[in-house]
């Protein structure tokens, strides 16, 4: 009651009510970082100063801030239809969206199962692949295997398939039957590669083990990233995927490829799945597909996937999994304007070729103090330092509050790893901007 009582909600703009996601609540809020204006490459905070994205935010605004076209449809959308129900009724964008999901997917994947975020994608891919198991007469197929280091979301399926520590141990026993290849990363064989490493496509064979384990017949699926990106950016290695996608054949084992954020363009493709050659039998996304502009996630399919479900009475449902807001207005008509920039700015081609100057330029700071190793494939950087000794990502920390307010950029940082992944309309002077900042930072934070 004495809480009730002396909560400080009335005040405005407090922003103690707030409890922020991933966020350092006492240390944003005591040094608070704010946006509230977005343009192409550069966010705006309160005050007006220009902060420049190296980011694309959180991996999402691949076509850039505020594009007129994104916000002209949302706005239009908006005044025609807020919602429309997407059990047993839809709307005809949601149709139009699927299909040119599907058209830039790879191989047979021709079905959209839309859901609002990445998260939702990897648990409702997870449950699809048990599902069509099931519908086959094969429902034995109930493990699970991630990947060391992955990160599929904050669903409980996400993070049992997921290999990052922190999202796990706090929060209980999480699915069963779960088990995980190891990680792709060897700092002594892999540093500072450009693009895939040459070492590494040996891990893919660890499946081969799990499989001797526990038996082909209880594995319904493998997820995997094609850059394990939140980790701090792990390129795959050279024929890894490849590899893995024989062995998921060789025993019946489907491969979900998780590319909410590989997804639209950041590996110089529409999907990486293309980069890397393979067809996986699910494909994850979620953040680029709108741009980040509105909330919305998929699943792409297999044809052969989706028809084992259409059987049965016609008037019943298929799938007993869905969202409210799968499909919704909003989010489609992002997705739509979104899919026209990629295409009339070939965004996805503009990405690979800016990859070699862009992989120039952050190798550029190698032999800066305290940079340990540096990853990048397509428009993406990690870039690890040293942590200070009973420190883990302090020094991490204090870049990320220095390239916010004293050189005006954003990026991620996971522990002491900066991540650099900036829209895809990054111009090359932006490039040499983006790394003359962190040049400074890096210098500073000793
Ligand atoms: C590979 C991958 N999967 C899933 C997610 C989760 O997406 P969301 O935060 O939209 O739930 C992320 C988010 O960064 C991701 O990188």
């Amino acid at each position: 009651m004495a809480v009730a009582q002396t909560a400080s909600t009335t005040v405005p703009n407090d922003l103690e009510a707030h409890w922020m996601p991933f966020t350092a609540n006492r240390a944003f809020k005591s040094r608070p970082r704010l946006v509230a204006r977005a343009k192409d490459m550069h966010y705006y905070t309160p005050e007006g100063r220009p902060i420049l994205d190296g980011a694309a935010a959180l991996w999402c605004t691949n076509a850039g801030h505020n594009r007129e076209p994104i916000v002209a449809a949302i706005q239009k959308q908006a005044a025609e239809m807020d919602f429309a129900p997407s059990f047993q009724f839809s709307h005809p964008r949601a149709f139009e969206v699927a299909s040119r999901i599907a058209a830039l997917a790879p191989g047979d994947l021709d079905h959209v199962f839309f859901c609002n975020s990445g998260s939702e994608a990897c648990d409702t891919a997870l449950k699809i692949a048990l599902a069509y198991h099931n519908v086959r007469g094969e429902g034995t197929r109930t493990r699970l295997i991630g990947r060391e280091r992955g990160y599929h979301g904050v669903g409980f399926g996400g993070i049992s398939v997921g290999g990052i520590v922190n999202n796990r141990k706090f929060f209980g026993s999480l699915l069963t039957g779960v088990d995980h290849l190891p990680h792709t990363y060897n700092r002594e064989q892999q540093a500072f590669t450009k693009g895939e490493p040459e070492w590494g496509a040996h891990l893919a064979d660890d499946l081969e083990r799990i499989v001797a384990l526990h038996d082909a017949s209880t594995i319904a699926a493998v997820i995997v990233e094609p850059m394990a990106g939140s980790t701090g950016v792990l390129p795959a290695p050279k024929g890894y995927l490849q590899r893995l996608r024989a062995i998921c054949d060789k025993y019946g084992i489907l491969l979900i490829l998780d590319e909410v954020i590989t997804g639209f363009g950041r590996l110089g493709h529409a999907f990486a799945a293309e980069r890397y050659g393979i067809v996986p039998d699910l494909i994850t996304f979620a953040k680029g597909v709108t741009s980040g502009a509105v909330p919305m996630g998929g699943v792409i399919v297999r044809k052969g996937i989706h028809d084992a479900f259409m059987k049965g009475p016609e008037h019943m449902v298929e799938l007993f999994h869905g969202y409210t807001y799968s499909a919704h207005p909003l989010a489609c008509v992002a997705a739509l304007a979104a899919l026209d920039l990629y295409r009339d700015e070939n965004l996805f081609a503009r990405a690979k070729k800016l990859e070699p100057l862009w992989a120039d330029a952050v190798m550029s700071l190698k032999g800066l103090p305290r940079v340990l190793d540096i990853r990048t494939v397509g428009l993406t950087a990690g870039i690890d330092l040293a942590s200070r000794p009973d420190a883990y990502g302090k020094r991490g920390y204090e870049a990320m509050e220095r390239g916010f307010h004293d050189e005006g950029i954003m990026f991620r940082v996971v522990g002491d790893t900066l991540a650099l992944t900036p829209p895809l309309i990054v111009s090359e002077a932006q490039i040499g901007e983006i790394f003359e900042k962190v040049t400074r930072i890096i210098k500073a934070v000793n």
